[in-house]
């Protein structure tokens, strides 16, 4: 469904998110027919560019994303005609004017901060004094949204001082990805699962965001932040919001974000020994091109985490007595964020203990090779008596539902286009940003005041062996990475 006519502005739109996500899904959008010709995506940074400059390098930021799928030229250059670009100074006022100019009062306007947070008050407050708000007017903020519950709260009130918060789309594109989405129909547009989603069937359940990926060109930023800032406190959050909560009365902006935001107020504090920090090794044998941690951000003594593990308790009467174990890390053996639903034993074995323990498991493979696997039991074929064999009940959504499902939109492809539509279903609202801080800020301040240093583990592994024994304590033990 085609969207509205739209002025979306792009401040940092020479940047890195705006080159690898921003352009190719308003690209992709476009060739989908979602995006009128109408519509003008108007880059603003500090770099001396033209519209032809920036346009051209728009294209190639585009060709290099579409390297899985073919880019039509000729689309691209009819995507390309809709890009416009002002040199601007977000510190201070060259290129404002220009900008007023450009925006056409009959479109949605979206003002895009694809910037350094420490230039989003300065952009809000320039964004008023030009008098460029709107009643159509949408602001789109780039995490991370604060380090701690101070700084959150001041940056929502210094959003909340100039936009109203229905104007205000913080993203976490997390809830942009399709499966993601998928999780919640799964839930709640079944019978089958919904019934047995509480503690009394529920054993405990496991959420895995691993990362092949290194840290990239981003040191100073993650050696200040680390895994729990970076995953745990949006990403991970926002995916155990959702497995955990109750069935909202319908898919709307603040029922959904209302039974989120209850999962967080129920987060227990996490105890010290139900927190694993684990820093990167370099792969041996392999030093030049996969350094350690400590080498990659020229840090010799860092103790910033670059993998956590957690155990987590949501204390509410669906949940009471089952764990939720978190963990996520970079340089691990793979790249895989799954959630597993793992159920408790049958009350009573009929077959005996023969061939040991026979459990269900519902995994949600949220990336790559997205689906959904059931685990089941039967009999093993044969004469051999009632063996017992666990099998998957297997949906691979490439295999199920075809193009559609082979190639997922990226999640800012979807999130972008909810924006112009006004659907603040999949944004954090405030209330829920600063309530995971809440939750953050004191698990942080613990380790720091016991001094902790991160277990090391290796390059290309599942991370540190004090993961493994989190579980292990608990009698049970992770899902593999793979
Ligand atoms: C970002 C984090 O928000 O999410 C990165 O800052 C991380 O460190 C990325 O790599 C993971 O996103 P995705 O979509 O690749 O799983």
């Amino acid at each position: 469904i085609p969207v509205e006519d739209f002025d979306l502005v792009i401040f940092g739109a020479t940047g890195d998110l705006a080159r690898r996500k921003i352009l190719p899904a308003l690209f992709r959008r476009f060739c989908a027919g979602q995006m009128s010709p109408g519509a003008r995506v108007i880059g603003a940074a500090k770099t001396r560019h033209d519209a032809e400059s920036f346009r051209a390098v728009a294209a190639d930021a585009i060709r290099e994303q579409s390297s899985d799928r073919c880019c039509d030229e000729a689309a691209l250059g009819r995507f390309l005609a809709c890009l416009d670009y002002v040199p601007l100074d977000a510190l201070g006022e060259t290129g404002w004017t220009d900008l007023a100019g450009h925006l056409d009062p009959g479109h949605v306007r979206a003002f895009y901060f694809s910037v350094r947070p420490m230039l989003f008050a300065e952009l809000a407050r320039r964004i008023r004094d030009y008098d460029l708000v709107t009643p159509g007017t949408r602001i789109v903020v780039e995490k991370p949204f604060g380090r701690d519950l101070h700084s959150a709260r001041d940056l929502n009130a210094m959003l909340a001082s100039n936009f109203a918060e229905r104007q205000i789309y913080r993203i976490d594109h997390y809830l942009g990805k399709e499966t993601v989405q998928n999780l919640m129909v799964v839930r709640f547009a079944n019978m089958l699962f919904e019934p047995l989603w509480n503690s009394q069937y529920v054993d405990h359940i496991q959420i895995t965001v691993a990362e092949s990926e290194g840290i990239g060109s981003r040191a100073d930023y993650y050696n200040r932040a680390g895994a729990m800032r970076d995953m745990i406190q949006n990403h991970l959050m926002q995916l155990l919001c959702l497995t955990a909560m109750e069935p909202p009365a319908r898919f709307s902006p603040d029922t959904l974000r209302d039974e989120k935001l209850k999962v967080i107020h129920a987060l227990d504090p996490v105890l010290p020994h139900h927190i694993v920090r684990g820093q990167y090794e370099a792969m041996p044998g392999r030093e030049a091109d996969h350094p350690s941690y400590r080498q990659a951000v020229g840090d010799p003594r860092s103790t910033t985490e670059t993998y956590i593990a957690l155990r987590v308790h949501v204390s509410n009467w669906r949940w009471a007595g089952t764990p939720f174990y978190l963990r996520t890390g970079k340089r691990l053996v793979a790249r895989s964020s799954v959630i597993s639903v793992v159920f408790k034993d049958a009350p009573h074995a009929i077959f005996g203990q023969e061939g040991g323990r026979h459990i269900n498991v519902l995994t949600i493979r949220l990336q790559p090779n997205e689906g959904i696997t059931l685990q089941v039991t039967i009999k093993d074929p044969g004469p051999g008596g009632m063996r017992l064999v666990d099998v998957p009940l297997d949906m691979t959504f490439a295999e199920a539902l075809g193009p559609e499902g082979e190639h997922p939109p990226d999640a800012y492809e979807r999130l972008v286009m909810d924006v112009i539509r006004g659907d603040q279903t999949l944004f954090m609202r405030g209330d829920e940003v600063e309530a995971a801080w809440a939750w953050t800020d004191p698990i942080i301040a613990g380790w720091e005041a016991r001094g902790d240093v991160p277990k090391p583990y290796e390059t290309g592994s599942t991370g540190p062996r004090d993961a493994e024994l989190l579980l292990a304590r608990d009698n049970r033990e992770w899902r593999g990475i793979r």
